[in-house]
């Protein structure tokens, strides 16, 4: 989750440590350094916490005054020792330390293994500094353009090496590396915060940059060796906020990565026409042995499996049901060896949830979990494991595991559509071109974050607040009603559009905004009339709709425009401005956003 490096006058140790602290600030899960000092690069790794490392260094006195560190997040490989990075090549030649995603690692460390090479770890990081070892000819700077040429995926990455023991060469693809430039030396590092207490002076490196630093200077070039010409930013950001990358609040914060977070998860997962879940060990005769589907999960992740239903059903044809954990056992659950569980989780904890998975396993079930903690007990007990690559949530209100968490059930949801046959080839490929575009379309709706917040003031004195939808929009409209409620305190709930006729409807005034969502074509009409039903009361209503649902769009009050997509996917994008809406309307009420009261992120309580 944070790659930290130095090279200056000072001790390097100390300022890796407490570059690490500043960069691990919640949620990782092991760390490491590695120095160059007498000719050779000396490792010293944790699983744990950095006080675990730091007691490890205790008592060692270190002279170097160049090095890179580590605090990770784990993705592939559990928490452990050696999947700790930095990572190092056969002879301790090189050290890496990266954040990110090598895509096609598994066909390079097949290459690297033929070739001789010796693994220590789990990593897809691991290929990276094995990858030099093969093609270093007498030049750090050389070798590491190289292997840029030969992997795929997200990365920012720094090197170090005894060949060249006076530099640091750093990569950026698809994530974030800054440049600090203090009086002492550089700084290089994945966000500003462990740069910020020794220099305000950054060079912040674009896609696709290598930076080569040496006591002497800093050069830039692109992935093809072209000198590039950096400005010299001064950030005057305080330390907390750098912690949050500028942002105010976590929850904003990680609101806006879901584009990258959604990238992440789709990323080595998905070919033009197919969809590729290596970590999924089911065979096609068990896929057509399995009868129905049941998904559990609680708060959030309940509510990503209530769209996992609506796609497993369209598109896989099979039955699913799909619990609230801590109800799940005590409807004794028809489940046997046929049922396929699909257990949903973005901290792997939850008590509840565990405790489904561990009656459905018992009953004899194939149990796949869906998480984002990577080596988290329901990771470590269910028989597969689909991970979001969502990174570190912080904010206790849900936001970019929920998307991801959609993501995923998607992914699966193709999957046994593709190995079932029950869609065409053809299908299969527009969906999957459809959904590659989906990361891209995240982003274009933060052009419109100011309309969401001009949205606010017209919810924000509510005593309650209504979502509606028809379809995979009632699913959104619970996730967006939830939203608003943990983070605002409003009374918010969501009914199916439908429904809200059959007894609400008494409770609306024009005191009661209602949030109507609209983005499931076939069903736009009948959501027309419950907006209509809704504008008889005086109720004021604010729609998330696609451009060209014109009738719509002149019935409701306020209405925002969403970048265009296929009915399936479309809840990934709707929620983000309602994620944005409970954002700013909590902001407005003065709330503690990232901490709501009596909440927490993970109730490991039953
Ligand atoms: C808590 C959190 C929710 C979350 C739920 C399930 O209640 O506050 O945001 O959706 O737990 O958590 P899980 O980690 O199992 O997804």
């Amino acid at each position: 989750m944070g790659v930290f490096g130095y090279i200056g006058k000072s001790n390097a140790v100390p300022v890796l440590v407490g570059g690490l602290r500043k960069l691990g600030f919640q949620g990782y899960d092991s760390t490491g350094v590695a120095v160059l000092e007498e000719g050779r690069i000396l490792v010293a790794k944790s699983a744990g916490k950095l006080a675990e490392l730091e007691e490890k260094l205790n008592g060692r006195i270190f002279a170097s005054t160049i090095g890179i560190g580590h605090t990770r997040w784990a993705t592939h490989g559990k928490p452990s020792e050696s999947n700790a990075h930095p990572h190092l090549d056969c002879h301790g030649d090189f050290a890496v330390v990266h954040n990110g995603i090598i895509e096609n690692y598994f066909e390079l460390k097949e290459w690297l293994i033929k070739e001789g090479h010796l693994f220590r770890s789990e990593t897809d990081t691991e290929v990276l500094p094995h990858l030099i070892e093969h093609f270093y000819e007498g030049k750090l700077e050389t070798a590491v353009r190289k292997i840029l040429t030969k992997i795929e995926g997200s990365y920012s990455l720094i090197v170090l090496s005894r060949q060249d023991p006076g530099t640091l060469v750093a990569a950026r693809k698809n994530n974030s590396l800054v440049v600090g430039l203090g009086e002492d030396g550089y700084y290089l590092a994945s966000n500003f915060s462990p740069i910020l207490q020794h220099t305000k002076n950054t060079y912040i490196m674009e896609d696709e940059e290598i930076a080569v630093l040496t006591r002497e200077g800093a050069h830039f070039t692109d992935f093809q060796g072209k000198a590039k010409e950096k400005i010299l930013y001064e950030i005057s950001w305080d330390p907390s906020a750098a912690e949050k990358d500028g942002y105010d609040h976590f929850m904003l914060k990680e609101i806006f990565e879901q584009p990258k977070a959604l990238r992440d998860t789709l990323a080595g997962r998905l070919t033009d026409e197919k969809v590729v879940l290596k970590e999924m060990d089911l065979t096609p005769e068990q896929i057509a042995g399995f009868n129905k589907v049941a998904i559990v999960g609680c708060g959030t992740a309940y509510h990503a499996g209530l769209i996992g239903r609506t796609l497993i059903e369209r598109w896989a044809k099979l039955p699913v049901e799909v619990d609230i954990a801590s109800e799940f056992r005590y409807r004794t659950p028809l489940i046997d060896e046929r049922t396929l569980v699909v257990v949903l989780s973005q901290s792997g904890e939850t008590a509840d949830t565990l405790a489904g998975l561990r009656e459905a396993k018992r009953l004899g079930a194939r149990i796949v979990a869906i998480t984002n903690v990577v080596g988290s007990s329901v990771s470590r007990e269910a028989h597969d494991v689909i991970y979001t690559w969502a990174g570190p949530e912080i904010a206790i209100a849900s936001t970019k595991a929920y998307t991801t968490q959609i993501e995923a059930m998607i992914l699966l949801a193709l999957y046994l559509t593709q190995a079932k046959g029950t869609m065409s080839k053809e299908w299969i490929r527009e969906i999957i071109a459809e959904l590659k575009k989906i990361p891209d379309k995240a982003g274009e709706i933060f052009t419109q974050v100011a309309k969401v917040e001009q949205l606010a003031p017209l919810i924000k004195e509510a005593s309650s607040a209504f979502f509606i939808g028809r379809g995979l929009d009632w699913s959104v409209a619970l996730e967006g009603s939830l939203k608003l409620k943990e983070t605002s305190y409003i009374h918010a709930e969501a009914y199916a559009a439908g429904e809200l006729k059959h007894g609400t409807i008494a409770l609306v005034t024009e005191e009661t905004p209602i949030i109507a969502l609209a983005t499931q074509r076939d069903l736009y009409d009948k959501t027309l009339s419950s907006v209509n039903e809704l504008k008889a009361r005086e109720a004021k209503v604010i729609g998330f709709t696609f451009e060209g649902n014109d009738s719509f769009g002149q019935s409701v009050d306020e209405v925002f425009y969403l970048p265009e997509t296929i009915n399936e996917l479309a809840p990934i994008l709707t929620v983000i401005p309602l994620q944005l809406l409970a954002y700013y309307v909590s902001l407005a009420r003065g709330n503690d956003v990232d901490r709501p009261r009596n909440l927490v992120k993970s109730v490991t309580v039953e």
